[in-house]
């Protein structure tokens, strides 16, 4: 996806039918269910993995970052964490006011710029979003403010380079096939060598299913912390 496609999505995604209906054409499917299952499944067991216990289980302080329709957001206050979700788009935000059972706080805020204090949440989470952008220069940015506003950890999603569906992608373009490799896929290195310029440690990469998705979670810490 090339700077002039980001652009594009992002205004799609403020668009009010996309936002209406993102989560019915995504997560609706018996696929879908499974894909939003595995999602929370691994994000819950990252959290009890790597979060210091100050915050971590009832009480701690999640930014999630894109919230989107709160799809997310949902299940981890289910789980006891506090959760707040920022997203530009205000319709996305409308949806995830009306879809949480309880009020989770919301921001309109890019990326880029979050109107928080530095160390102000416990953990940033930020699924399906960075795998959108290929300008390494506003991943940096974007990265470095996750990375100002965490006290603990950030958790991320990027494409995995070892899933299947990624190999065979490689595969089918390395015999000619027309396939789509979806870009970026950092290998452990140049993950880890991004994340350092943006202030922050990788401390562990976490496939979402090495079979079904070509996507993995990262997890990082600050490097002040
Ligand atoms: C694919 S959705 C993912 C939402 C959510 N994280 C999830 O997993 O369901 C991407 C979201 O990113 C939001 N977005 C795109 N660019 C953004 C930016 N620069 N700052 C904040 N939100 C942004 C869009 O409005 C959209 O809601």
């Amino acid at each position: 996806m090339n700077a002039r496609d980001w652009r594009d999505r992002r205004r799609g995604w403020s668009a009010s039918p996309v936002a209406e209906g993102y989560d019915q054409r995504r997560f609706a499917s018996v696929l879908g269910r499974r894909k939003h299952r595995n999602d929370v499944a691994r994000l819950l067991d990252t959290l009890a993995h790597h979060l210091p216990s100050p915050g971590r289980g009832p009480g701690g302080l999640i930014l999630d970052l894109p919230c989107g329709t709160g799809r997310l957001g949902a299940e981890l206050m289910a789980a006891g964490y506090r959760v707040v979700g920022a997203d530009l788009a205000p319709v996305m935000l409308s949806q995830a006011a009306a879809s949480a059972a309880s009020p989770m706080h919301l921001l309109c805020a890019e990326a880029e710029h979050l109107p928080l204090p530095a160390a102000a949440v416990d953990v940033v989470i930020s699924l399906r979003f960075l795998i959108h952008i290929q300008d390494p220069a506003v991943r940096r940015e974007i990265l470095a403010e996750m990375a100002r506003v965490t006290r603990h950890l950030v958790i991320g999603q990027i494409r995995d380079p070892h899933s299947l569906k990624h190999r065979g992608r490689s595969l089918r373009r390395a015999l000619g096939c027309a396939a789509q490799l979806r870009e970026p896929s950092p290998t452990h290195t140049q993950l880890e060598a991004e994340l350092r310029d943006a202030g922050l440690e990788l401390l562990s990469r976490v496939p979402i299913s090495r079979v079904f998705s070509d996507k993995s979670l990262f997890v990082a810490r600050p490097l002040s912390s």
